[in-house]
């Protein structure tokens, strides 16, 4: 079965109480908190103090994909906030390996995100350091966009390679999953689904969740 992280990036700001007691009460797996600086992705969204909130919020997994320039600048600080695992993206980071291993003696799991256009080739010499990788399936920056179809290609190449490894690796998708493409991006290989909109712009989030959950 998949694992389902909504991104609390749809939700509604005014009344989040309502939208942390609906995910508790779903089957989702985890809270994916999207983090975004304005200066890596042209949008700014929020920051550890946010965190920390949904963090009193929930007993889930909280999931937080930094969108963000100089990650290891605040990877303590989301580990205070109370981050199970700290994704960063490979294009922000010069030492990615040390990074990684910087996430990892915080005490969380380690993530590495690669935008539409990094190939997952780049991964090779990381795979056996990390603990997630999370294939971004539209340009990062705001929910609601299409889903790249190439990205299909990128979990089997990435699936391939952490078989082969055998790896304990888990492959999350991000961006554009909707009802109707995450059985093919299952197909592919992926482990994590996130669902912004297709959760949250649903008439019935509860029951889409457990649709996700039972492809
Ligand atoms: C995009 C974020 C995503 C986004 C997904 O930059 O990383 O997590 O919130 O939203 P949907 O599922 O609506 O594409
Ligand atoms: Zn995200």
């Amino acid at each position: 079965m998949p694992i389902i992280a909504p991104s609390l990036l749809s939700a509604n700001f005014l009344n989040l109480q309502a939208d942390c007691d609906m995910l508790n009460a779903s089957e989702a797996d985890w809270y994916h908190l999207d983090v975004m600086d304005g200066r890596f992705v042209p949008n700014i969204s929020f920051g550890p103090m946010l965190v920390e909130f949904f963090r009193k919020a929930t007993t889930k997994v909280c999931d937080v994909h930094l969108m963000i320039l100089e990650p290891e600048k605040y990877a303590e600080q989301f580990k205070n906030a109370g981050a199970d695992y700290l994704t960063v993206h490979m294009e922000a980071c010069t030492h990615l390996h040390r990074n990684m291993q910087q996430i990892r003696s915080l005490g969380m799991k380690a993530g590495v995100a690669l935008n539409p256009h990094t190939p997952v080739s780049t991964l090779s010499d990381i795979l056996g350091d990390i603990d997630m990788v999370c294939l971004m399936s539209v340009n990062p920056g705001f929910g609601g966009q299409k889903f790249i179809l190439h990205t299909l290609e990128k979990i089997k190449q990435l699936r391939a390679m952490i078989n082969e490894k055998k790896a304990p690796v888990l492959i999350e998708i991000d961006g554009g999953v909707t009802l109707d493409n995450a059985p093919s991006i299952l197909a592919a290989g992926a482990d994590v689904l996130v669902a912004g909109n297709t959760v949250f712009k649903s008439a019935d989030p509860i029951k889409t969740i457990q649709q996700l959950k039972s492809l």
